[in-house]
């Protein structure tokens, strides 16, 4: 079950949890994590409409693609660190279509994720990517409250 873990992450605290118990796992002979964040793209539907206030030059995309670059080499190497072989990808689309791409493309053997992510709409509540992954996806799920 831990031999190759997808880690989807949208660096959250919730996810950042995720990412404690990866770290005090380390030692249980992981073969590899996949470290995968997906840009949304219902976020970018909006940024259409900027053009309207001419701000030119503004790349949107491409300004949040460079800090999600930086923040999942941060987080890769806290992995590493830990003694654990990291891949990481960034892809495009909606996280949890997503997420159950990269685990059957993959082969993963598991997939640890959070509880929930930046929305903490109602502590009590399971995200929504959370919990559509745990339902359909082919492997085990681990859910980091
Ligand atoms: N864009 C993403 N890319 C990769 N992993 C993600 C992404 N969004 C969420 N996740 C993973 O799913 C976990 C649960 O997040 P989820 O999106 O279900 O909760 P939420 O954001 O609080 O609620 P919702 O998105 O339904 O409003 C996160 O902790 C993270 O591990
Ligand atoms: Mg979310």
């Amino acid at each position: 079950m831990l031999k190759k873990i997808l880690y989807p992450t949208d660096f959250s605290e919730a996810s950042a949890k995720a990412k404690d118990e990866l770290i005090k796992m380390s030692s249980c002979n992981i073969e590899e994590v996949i470290m995968l964040h997906v840009m949304d793209e219902r976020l970018y539907a909006y940024s259409a409409y900027i053009d309207s206030f001419s701000i030119d030059n503004l790349d949107i995309q491409g300004e949040i693609l460079k800090s999600v670059k930086e923040k999942m080499s941060v987080w890769e190497k806290e992995l590493e660190d830990a003694g654990l072989k990291v891949i990481t990808k960034i892809t495009e689309g909606i996280p949890f279509p997503q997420i159950l791409y990269i685990a059957k493309s993959f082969e993963v053997s598991s997939i640890i994720m959070g509880y929930q992510g930046h929305s903490k709409v109602e502590e009590m509540l399971l995200g929504s990517t959370a919990e559509k992954v745990s339902r359909k996806a082919p492997v085990s799920v681990i859910l980091v409250r």
